[in-house]
């Protein structure tokens, strides 16, 4: 179970009463499991690390830099927002003297936790962030504290399983003791190098022209590349792909449920630790959380039953190593399921089958106002990822009897919008189910009210039916950071993230960018395991060595040292508007996401308007651009951000625009203005 601090009381019940019982059954004896689980993996019980609330961390440092993004105050040490990752300035900066590039990325930073208009939503994060100035400044912690500052390492080591909050991390062991099973974090791009697979904007966006495919000749330095032998696919050695898979769909619709459940179910979690969850669970009055809490561990994600942030969690099917990335469904952090989301090589789409939760995810919450819910905004976001595949879990069909109907009234609704996202019907599988019953998941249902009526794949069948996208080897090394972990006393540091393109291996030299410092490969760890070599699909922790650690961050893109990305701060991008109620105008204030960076950013130039079907320009410099259409911009960012155009990188060339808290455009690279 993720060791947390920070308890709090009674938040939201609404669930509660019906479930409570359901776990009344479960031995209670657990409660020295902390201790037992200290003993028995050798960890010490220092519990200094433990984190402060927030009014404690914050009333004895002075606030010296604002953040450029959410002018959150932070205080001098911090290198990066508390609130939204992003970088300081000043940090930055001093990375781009030392290389001498005149890079800036002050805006570079790991996926959005900004909160618009939640303030109370901080604790967690800024309590976080804590850690990251801790790490920086020389706070030691073992690995269990590491478990518990981050939430992670006790049910990492526990239940096979690894959470990190995104964020950097010191630990006082080495990285062989590190595990990263079930890491809790902010990501940010997607990267499905599907080669061939059809492109991806939402619903207009098939017709929105994303331009060339990629491909290797666009670069001349690509074109030097030759691949090792070693990067090739050793079939014998590896039998299991890895496939990872984003869990989404509007708030409350039972993800986490379902990825614990699922993870339960195929022995990723032990009886031990779901005890301890059930029996915490319903001590907070919460006990229909208690498989969500498998991937929710943050006090704050408990109290409120949201999740917040992505959880990314393994287990294996009969053909992939499956990379479970559990997204928030909350409408205030779609910038966190979008940097989780976009690592993903397809999706599972849970959809509330409940009267009236369905009809929310499809039209927004607000009864008599016209919006968009999540199960659509998420839908259109993993299209435009790239995302072809996608598995439409009709949950919770307990809480309607299994009605038939009801199913058959969610997939024709559903479906014409899918279809209009650019999903093909052959893409789409659909599989009504019971989380919390467990009916149909990892096999055939057993209730007679859902036999009588549908006989096709569980979930778990579903899922092994997916098609592996291909994976780049050919081009050289881009794995885009999400997460950081340092080690204090080693001086070691780990990059975590999936690999776009290309291969890396156990003694390889990389380059970091921003700051081109080389470094050397020292071990890559795979939900848990040492692994010699990661290839592009893989989702990895790289332990790196022989560079100064406060220069590798999230958002930054580990490459191969021959072939270092560029970096820009103003881009040329072909976008698509989504449904905003306010025009796009010059000047306009936008959150841009690349990968795992954003930036605070501005719309300088609208060159022209697009006909969405041929892609060709049908007015030049419009003076606004209003919903569904597509247009050619210019913006400037905050700082430089990694990134390539599209045509030569779908994963450092995808971006999204969001205002007002939501996604007002998505888009791809067409060219970098002032590439570095
Ligand atoms: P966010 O991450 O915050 O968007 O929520 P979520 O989609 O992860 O939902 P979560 O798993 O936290 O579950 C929300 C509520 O739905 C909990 O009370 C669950 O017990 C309940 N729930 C989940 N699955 C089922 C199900 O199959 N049937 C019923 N009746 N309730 C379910
Ligand atoms: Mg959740």
């Amino acid at each position: 179970m993720p060791r947390k601090v920070g308890y709090a009381h009674g938040y939201d019940d609404d669930y509660d009463d019906n479930y409570d019982d359901d776990y009344g059954n479960y031995d209670d004896d657990y409660d020295d499991s902390e201790d037992a689980y200290r003993q028995n993996h050798d960890l010490k019980g220092n519990t200094s690390s433990q984190k402060l609330p927030l009014a404690r961390e914050t009333a004895r440092k002075p606030i010296v830099w604002s953040c450029s993004i959410c002018t959150f105050d932070n205080e001098d040490s911090a290198l990066v927002c508390e609130i939204c990752c992003v970088y300081k300035e000043s940090f930055v900066k001093s990375g781009k003297e030392a290389n001498g590039t005149g890079n800036n990325i002050a805006a570079a930073s790991v996926a959005s936790r900004t909160v618009k208009g939640q303030p109370e939503k901080l604790p967690v994060k800024v309590a976080d962030k804590e850690l990251i100035s801790a790490d920086s400044y020389g706070k030691a912690s073992t690995p269990y504290e590491r478990g518990k500052t981050t939430n992670s390492a006790s049910t990492a080591q526990k239940v096979d399983k690894v959470v990190m909050v995104q964020k950097e991390i010191k630990l006082s062991e080495p990285f062989d003791t590190v595990s990263s099973h079930l890491k809790k974090v902010n990501l940010s791009d997607t990267s499905v190098t599907t080669k061939g697979s059809s492109e991806s904007l939402p619903s207009c966006s098939r017709e929105l022209n994303l331009g060339d495919r990629p491909s290797s000749s666009n670069s001349v330095s690509d074109e030097q590349y030759k691949p090792d032998k070693w990067m090739q696919f050793d079939e014998e050695k590896e039998a299991l792909s890895q496939l990872n898979l984003a869990i989404v769909g509007h708030v409350d619709s039972g993800k986490s449920t379902l990825s614990g459940r699922l993870l339960h179910l195929l022995g990723r979690i032990s009886k031990r630790d779901m005890h301890k969850n059930e029996k915490e669970a319903k001590e907070k009055g919460k006990g229909s959380f208690s498989y969500a809490w498998a991937m929710d561990e943050s006090a704050e994600e408990r109290e409120r039953g949201i999740t917040m942030t992505v959880a990314v969690a393994y287990f294996d099917s009969n053909k992939y190593h499956v990379v479970v990335l559990d997204s928030p469904g909350h409408k205030d952090f779609v910038p966190n399921m979008i940097s989780g989301a976009t690592q993903a090589d397809a999706a599972i789409l849970v959809v509330d089958a409940c009267t009236g939760s369905f009809e929310a995810g499809m039209d927004g919450q607000v009864p008599g106002i016209a919006g968009v819910g999540q199960t659509k905004e998420h839908a259109q976001l993993v299209r435009s990822f790239g995302v072809d595949q996608l598995i439409v879990a009709v949950n919770k069909m307990d809480a309607v009897g299994y009605s038939k109907q009801r199913y058959d009234f969610i997939k024709a609704q559903l479906g014409v919008f899918l279809r209009s996202c650019g999903f093909r019907d052959s893409s789409v599988s659909w599989v009504p189910l019971s989380a919390i019953e467990n009916q149909n998941l990892i096999e055939p249902a057993t209730d007679a009210c859902l036999t009588s009526w549908y006989q096709g794949k569980c979930l778990l069948d579903a899922i092994d039916a997916l098609q592996l996208p291909s994976r780049d080897i050919s081009k050289p090394l881009i794995m885009p950071i999400c997460d950081v972990i340092r080690t204090q006393s080693m001086g070691q540091v780990a990059a975590c993230g999936k690999l776009e393109t290309g291969a890396v291996k156990t003694g390889s030299k990389v380059i970091l960018v921003p700051g081109c410092e080389i470094a050397t490969v020292r071990s890559i760890e795979h939900d848990m395991n040492a692994c010699d070599v990661a290839r592009a699909g893989d989702n990895v922790a790289v332990i790196l060595q022989g560079i100064n650690p406060s220069k590798l961050i999230p958002g930054g893109v580990i490459c191969h040292p021959e072939f270092p990305v560029l970096m820009a701060s103003r881009l040329e991008l072909k976008i698509l508007v989504l449904d905003v109620a306010v025009p796009i105008l010059i000047g306009s204030q936008v959150e841009f996401h690349i990968h795992h960076a954003k930036a605070a950013a501005r719309i300088v130039k609208i060159v022209s308007l697009l006909d969405q079907k041929t892609g060709k320009a049908t007015k030049s410099a419009p003076r606004f651009l209003k919903a569904k259409q597509s247009a050619i911009v210019e913006v400037s960012l905050d700082g430089a951000v990694c990134a390539q155009e599209f045509s030569k990188c779908r994963a450092l060339g995808r971006v999204f625009l969001r205002a007002s808290g939501n996604t007002a455009a998505v888009g791809v690279v067409t060219r970098l203005v002032d590439p570095v």
